[in-house]
């Protein structure tokens, strides 16, 4: 089944005044506090945010698992409420640390048990099992049994299972939880290339990891403690904290250091980066300016004192910067990847 972008297709995930609250003793809980949301078929779109902040609580309603406590959602069209046995058709929902399945089962089995829940003829289903584990690289670990897998082989297992029933939109709720750099790289690039295949197909991911929903995500909405706090593509969301201008210079030696340009008029702050080796003639500061025109001070104050430029790059800002200019607190060291996308090999 294929998406037609052509034709006038409601919109793949639209929310309007939507609450959930867990009626828990002694008080309730608000998981979300009024949300309004529209994903447009073909988007990939995150939801990124740190621990209780309502993620799966919306994923949840969103794939037909949990009722809402008020409001609407539709999934191309189609209420949550009235209408779950027409989403489930068209969606598929893979969670991180799942422990789905059963473990005697070998890989093949456990998929093609999947293929009957949804209904698909015998021969129908095996051939679409067979092609997904390779789709998802695990032709060597297709007799395994479920319960002697890695992680990451698991992960990868669930992957395929959330494509069986060729879904036009894909909830990925935390997909890379507790997996290595490796196999987080390969969930992610195994999303990719699904969506890439054919047009129109829809991903909503929740994340905690910025740098996930960095890469992978056309647009994002951040979301703390039921609401959400700003939509909009990454550079959108970057560019609103982007009022002071950060450069990072290196040069072959610095008299007086970093202090000799943190006074020049225009400059908010210049500090030696930790990778600078005065040994090597690289000395490496980071720079804030008030505006990128402050740069015309420091390049002549480093002429004067016989400094030679070896580099000079824009910083951008990071998404970790919008979060904390929304909220007033960044997330916490522990809920970020052992190593930040793209830095690993
Ligand atoms: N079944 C539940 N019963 C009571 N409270 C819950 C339940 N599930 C989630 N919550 C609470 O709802 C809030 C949102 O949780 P959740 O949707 O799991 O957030 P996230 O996925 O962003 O971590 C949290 O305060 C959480 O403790
Ligand atoms: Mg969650």
């Amino acid at each position: 089944m294929s998406v037609d972008t052509g034709s006038a297709l409601p919109p793949a995930i639209s929310v309007a005044g939507l609450r959930r609250v867990y009626e828990t003793k002694p008080q309730p809980v608000v998981a979300l506090a009024g949300v309004d949301l529209e994903v447009r078929p073909g988007e990939f779109f995150g939801l990124l945010g740190p621990n209780g902040a309502g993620k799966t609580t919306l994923i949840k309603i969103l794939t037909t698992l949990l009722l809402p406590t008020s409001g609407e959602a539709r999934i191309f069209g189609f209420d949550v409420s009235t209408e779950s046995n027409r989403i489930r058709r068209i969606m598929n929902m893979v969670a991180g640390g799942e422990q789905s399945g059963y473990g005697i089962l070998t890989v093949r089995e456990q998929l093609w048990m999947f293929t009957q829940f949804y209904g698909l003829e015998a021969r129908e289903g095996w051939r679409r099992v067979d092609e997904l584990i390779e789709a998802v690289g695990m032709g060597d670990q297709r007799l395994q049994r479920v319960s002697t897998l890695s992680t990451g082989q698991r992960q990868k297992m669930n992957m395929a299972r959330g494509l069986l029933n060729d879904p036009w939109i894909l909830f990925l709720d935390e997909p890379t939880l507790g997996l290595d750099v490796a196999a987080a790289r390969g969930i992610r690039d195994l999303v990719l290339a699904w969506k890439a295949a054919v047009p129109g197909r829809t991903v909503l991911l929740t994340t905690h990891y910025m740098a996930e929903a960095d890469e992978l995500c056309e647009r994002i909405a951040i979301v703390d403690h039921g609401r959400i706090l700003a939509i909009g593509t990454p550079d959108e969301l970057k560019k609103r904290v982007q009022r002071e201008s950060i450069f990072r210079l290196e040069v072959d030696h610095l008299d007086g250091g970093a202090p000799s340009l943190a006074r020049l008029p225009g400059v908010v702050s210049a500090s030696l980066a930790a990778d600078s080796d005065p040994e090597q003639q690289r000395v490496a500061v980071n720079l804030v300016l008030t505006e990128d025109a402050a740069l015309g001070a420091v390049v002549s104050a480093l002429g004067g004192l016989g400094s030679q430029i070896l580099a000079l790059r824009k910083s951008e800002p990071t998404l970790e910067d919008v979060f904390v200019e929304l909220v007033g607190r960044g997330f916490s060291e522990e809920t970020e990847p052992p190593v930040p996308v793209g830095a690993e090999a």
